[in-house]
Formats: structure tokens, sequence, C-alpha cells
């Protein structure tokens, strides 16, 4: 489980800060993620959505370049827990529909996921620009890991039912 410590020792060694630590003067100039290629699982609502979130990520991070207040913070978690509710239950539609073998752990990462973001939640401390970038980073962090690994086995299985 996260605490407040966890979240610290993210954002101390996150590389968001780093990039932010290094430019100082530019917090508004902190590199956005960008979406690549090699993300695709081939199917276009799917990487839509994906997409989205590097959107949701990205607001994040221009939020930060600004002065960060606690409202603005809050509606991009709001906005990102709705997101995520949505794209999940996409995804565990289609695996049903498609009786995708590798079901039961994927929505089980899932559930941790939305346990992750659950528990950040709490750690809304004082430092709201350190929170946001350790969050920032864990989302990216997730995000893309899961991308890569668990939603890439579903790709073929995902195709092969008629998804492009
Ligand atoms: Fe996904
Ligand atoms: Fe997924």
């Amino acid at each position: 489980m996260l605490n407040y410590n966890d979240v610290g020792d993210i954002i101390n060694n996150n590389r968001v800060v780093k990039i932010i630590q290094e430019n100082f003067k530019y917090m508004a100039d902190i590199k956005k993620i960008e979406w690549e290629e090699s993300y695709s699982v081939g199917v276009k609502i799917i990487d839509n959505q994906h997409k989205k979130f590097f959107d949701i990520i990205n607001n994040l991070i221009s939020v930060l370049g600004r002065r960060v207040t606690e409202g603005d913070i809050k509606e991009i978690i709001d906005g990102l827990i709705a997101y995520t509710e949505y794209h999940f239950a996409t995804e565990e539609k289609y695996f049903k529909d498609f009786n995708f073998e590798g079901a039961a752990e994927h929505i089980k990462q899932h559930q941790l996921f939305r346990e992750k973001v659950a528990e950040i939640q709490k750690s809304f401390g004082d430092d709201l620009p350190g929170f946001a970038f350790g969050l920032a980073d864990l989302l990216e962090d997730w995000l893309i890991d899961h991308i890569m690994t668990m939603d890439q086995q579903y790709k073929n299985c995902f195709i092969s039912h008629g998804l492009k």
C-alpha cells in the first residue's frame, strides 16, 4: 500500500521531478509524454482511450507549470478516476464477450490500479506540486507499463474477433 512516505520517495526519485529540478525556471516547459506507435494494440477504440489517458497526464503536467491549486488537481484526479472506470469497463466487456483467457489476471491488475489511485488520493497533503509530480510520474510509469505488457496480451484476441 502506498503511504505518504512512499509518495515522497516517488517524488524524490522520479524522472519528472528531476527534469523540473534541472529546469527550475522553466517549469512550464516540462516534458509531456508522447504517444508512440509501439503502444498501439491494433484496435482504434482502445488506442484512442489510451491516448486520452496521455492527455489527462499531460494536463496534470501542464497544470504544474502554472500555479497549482487544490481545485486544479482535484479536478484532474476526479477526471482520471472517471475515465479509468470507463476504460477498464470497455476492456473488461470485450474480455467477457470474447472469452479472453487472460481476463482474470488482467482484471486483477486493473483492480490494483484502482486501489493505488484511491490510496494516493488519501495522501493529498500540503505539498501540492510535489504530490502532483508524484502522481503524474506514477501514472506515466503504470500506464505505459500496463499498455506494453498487459494490454498487448489481448491484441490478437480482440483482432481475431473482428475489432480494428
Ligand atoms: Fe488499457
Ligand atoms: Fe488494461
